[in-house]
């Protein structure tokens, strides 16, 4: 069998990662969260102040870029990587709803894109990766051997977001979930950078009425198809 590259993409809180993160494993590749890492680039602007609910400072964001650090570092307990940010693990505080506001204005400034894209080019020189995010299979990796591009309603999708945001022990309303889920897919559909759109060779897979193992069994079978 071929080491293949496998790119998935979407709308939020589709279950990609949960997916990705299962495929990974059964395959033994690495996976990367795409996502993490314009979180973590988010979450450095809001702690410098470039960005608030009111305004956003892209020239001081993009003059920083430099000093910007972002990479992964396995979790010996769970095999899985999480966000390092100039030094410091930050897993837990990208996850929040407050950088899930800013993402979206962050990851639309080209400049970022850049920074992160080769990153993560870099990550699949290797192949044998599963990757997540809203570019992989149209920028990232265009000649990925699969391509997976998964959908489910708004409402499958923020109740998904609610229930892990819930059970982080955030204080959430469903209401405020699913206006940043809608929010978010519309900022990331249209804008001018590499904006969120299928590739024309993705499989198509929607979720919204299938349980996770049979989600996971199907996407499976297809992955084997292209091994
Ligand atoms: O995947 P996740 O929901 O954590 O991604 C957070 C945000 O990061 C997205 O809403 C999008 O704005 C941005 N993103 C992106 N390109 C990617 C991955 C994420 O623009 N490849």
């Amino acid at each position: 069998t071929n080491t293949i590259i496998i790119a998935i993409d979407g709308y939020s809180s589709t279950g990609k990662s949960t997916v990705a993160k299962q495929l990974a494993k059964e395959l033994g590749y690495v996976y990367v969260d795409t996502g993490a890492m314009y979180r973590a680039v988010t979450l450095y602007a809001m702690e410098n102040d470039f960005v608030s609910v009111s305004d956003f400072n892209k020239e001081a964001l993009i003059a920083a870029l430099p000093e910007i650090e972002v990479r992964f570092e396995v979790n010996p307990m769970t095999g899985l990587g999480e966000i390092i940010l100039n030094g410091t693990n930050r897993e837990q505080e990208i996850r929040g709803l407050n950088v899930a506001r800013h993402v979206s204005t962050i990851a639309a400034v080209p400049e970022v894109r850049k920074k992160l894209v080769e990153l993560q080019q870099k990550m699949g020189e290797r192949k044998g990766i599963v990757m997540d995010g809203r570019d992989i299979g149209t920028v990232v990796f265009p000649e990925a051997e699969l391509k997976l591009f998964m959908t489910a309603t708004a409402k499958d999708r923020a109740e998904r977001r609610y229930k892990e945001l819930i059970e982080r022990g955030e204080e959430v309303t469903y209401e405020d979930v699913l206006k940043n889920v809608v929010n978010r897919d519309h900022l990331d559909s249209t804008r001018k950078d590499s904006p969120l759109r299928q590739a024309d060779d993705a499989i198509v897979i929607d979720n919204s009425n299938l349980t996770l193992k049979e989600q996971f069994d199907k996407i499976l079978a297809i992955a084997q198809d292209h091994l």
